[in-house]
């Protein structure tokens, strides 16, 4: 439950070695967060991840998880919600993919749908569900600016995102009045490893404010964070602007 001030107590991360969610994580710990839990594929930078958080004075434990293992959600998170309520789950796995190569590879752009889209689908009924059972809760999804229109740079991983968002925003309209809530995310360039190589976009943002933006959001109950904010006013006119002018924007 979350304490006396409204901070959560405990966090679970889907996507544990994410960048911008152990930035969460840490802004979260600074607040009192006391329970940590990461979850994702076995490895040693998962590890390090766990060991790094401990060491800002959390609990902190480690789960298997593979987005792309859908038959084994039930069983991997249920062990999470077993040992305690979760008060904000946040998930945070994806790939970028190659767009260029994934054109050539269907295999690969498929995989891409499945970890970002097909995967979240999976894990967030499964962590909706569990929310919805304790009575509270967060589920913060972090889609993506790249969603919101198909561009032609990055139009398999955007389309991920597309329906990943379209599926929080229906979550969120189902869990409506459960005392559970769903917050939909969109970040535009986020300077981490997974973009590190790519050509930086305009209003480039780092992993320390896509963090700053959700414990915001989750404080307001916010459903929609956009970062940096003015992304959001960027893309609403970006969104109606003609097909063939838009294929020759330097976006
Ligand atoms: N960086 C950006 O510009 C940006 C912008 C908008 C949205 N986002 C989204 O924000 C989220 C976090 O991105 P980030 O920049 O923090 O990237 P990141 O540091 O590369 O983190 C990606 C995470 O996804 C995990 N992952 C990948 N495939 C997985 C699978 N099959 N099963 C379980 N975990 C898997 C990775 O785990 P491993 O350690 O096992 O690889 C890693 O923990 C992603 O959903 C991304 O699409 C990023």
């Amino acid at each position: 439950m979350k304490d006396a001030f409204g901070a959560p107590q405990s966090l679970l991360v889907l996507g544990g070695t994410s960048e911008i969610a152990l930035a969460t994580a840490r802004r979260l710990i600074a607040l009192r967060t006391r329970t940590v839990w990461l979850a994702g594929r076995p490895s040693p930078a998962l590890d390090e991840a766990a060991a790094e958080l401990r060491g800002r004075g959390a609990q902190v434990r480690t789960v298997a998880f593979d987005a792309l293992d859908c038959a084994g959600h039930e069983d991997a998170l249920g062990k999470v919600f077993a040992e305690g309520d979760v008060d904000v789950v946040l998930m945070a796995f994806g790939i970028q993919g190659d767009q260029a190569r994934d054109e050539e590879d269907p295999q690969a752009a498929a995989r891409v749908a499945q970890t970002n889209y097909t995967g979240a689908v999976s894990a967030g009924l499964v962590c909706a569900g569990a929310l919805q059972a304790q009575g509270h809760g967060s589920l913060v999804v972090l889609s993506s600016v790249a969603g919101e229109r198909a561009r032609r740079a990055d139009f398999i991983y955007g389309s991920s995102k597309a329906g990943l968002d379209a599926f929080a925003q229906g979550l969120g309209d189902a869990l409506q009045g459960t005392g559970v809530q769903v917050m939909v995310v969109r970040p535009g360039f986020v300077r981490t490893r997974a973009t590190a190589g790519l050509p930086e976009q305009p209003l480039a943002t780092t992993p320390q404010a896509v963090a700053a933006a959700i414990v915001t959001g989750l404080r307001r109950r916010s459903e929609t964070v956009w970062v940096p904010g003015s992304l959001r006013v960027v893309m609403s006119a970006l969104r109606h602007v003609p097909r063939p002018l838009f294929r020759r924007l330097p976006v």
